[in-house]
């Protein structure tokens, strides 16, 4: 099935480990709703059934340590690609507002920087999983690496959970990092950066001016 064109406002949240996406995110839903603006939050991997399996094997399953990035970015595209059809596209045609955490920048840093697979196939398949379903603005939470990824570490270890994608050097992250900063001065129309490091009451702010610039429902 082609993803088709949406009428609704699309947002997603980039960063990396640890730079405070799911707060921000939490915060924004929050004025959202105080402004009466009905939205859907989508997480990725997940938010579908097929997806939500996909998650557990990508990142809980300490026995798929040996998964080859090719199968990595496959299974993350084959998440995506569900959500697209199942969940984001048909609440875009309804005029819902979608705020996904995480969309294909993730894919695009992470599977082609991160693990360095072939940066052309990765684009051909991020777009193959999403069709013409595409974020209008993004933005991005960038932090220092090593710091997010610690923060990041502390919080799954407290919660005595192993993750997979965590589990790396601290030069993926670098590079992850990177690869986004570089992805937004190619993509500056869609993509806003957010200084992280901040505290979240000033994050918070930034976004909503963000929001507020673009948006004139958000504003009204
Ligand atoms: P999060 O739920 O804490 O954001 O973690 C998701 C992890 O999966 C994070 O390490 C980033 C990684 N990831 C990818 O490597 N590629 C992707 O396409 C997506 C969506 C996530």
């Amino acid at each position: 099935m082609q993803a088709t064109m949406q009428k609704g406002r699309f947002i997603s949240f980039e960063g990396s480990e640890g730079c405070g996406k799911s707060t921000q995110i939490r915060i924004l839903l929050d004025l959202l709703e105080k402004k009466g603006i009905a939205v859907l939050l989508t997480r990725e991997p997940g938010g579908t059934v097929v997806g939500e399996r996909i998650r557990d094997l990508l990142q809980y399953t300490p026995e798929a340590k040996g998964m080859t990035a090719e199968a990595e970015l496959l299974l993350f595209a084959a998440s995506r690609a569900q959500l697209v059809r199942e969940v984001i596209a048909p609440a875009l045609q309804q005029g819902q507002w979608v705020i996904a955490d995480r969309f294909l920048d993730s894919t695009t840093v992470y599977q082609g920087l991160g693990r360095g697979l072939d940066q052309q196939a990765v684009a051909h398949i991020n777009d193959f999983a999403v069709g013409e379903v595409k974020p209008d603005l993004t933005l991005l939470l960038d932090m220092d690496a090593q710091q997010g990824h610690a923060r990041a570490k502390a919080v799954s270890e407290a919660e005595g959970k192993f993750d997979r994608m965590e589990d790396q050097e601290l030069d993926f992250f670098e590079r992850v990092r990177q690869g986004y900063l570089n992805l937004a001065d190619i993509e500056n129309e869609r993509i806003s950066i957010v200084d992280a490091s901040k505290s979240i009451e000033e994050v918070s702010a930034s976004i909503e001016g963000i929001i507020k610039k673009r948006y004139h429902e958000f504003s009204a």
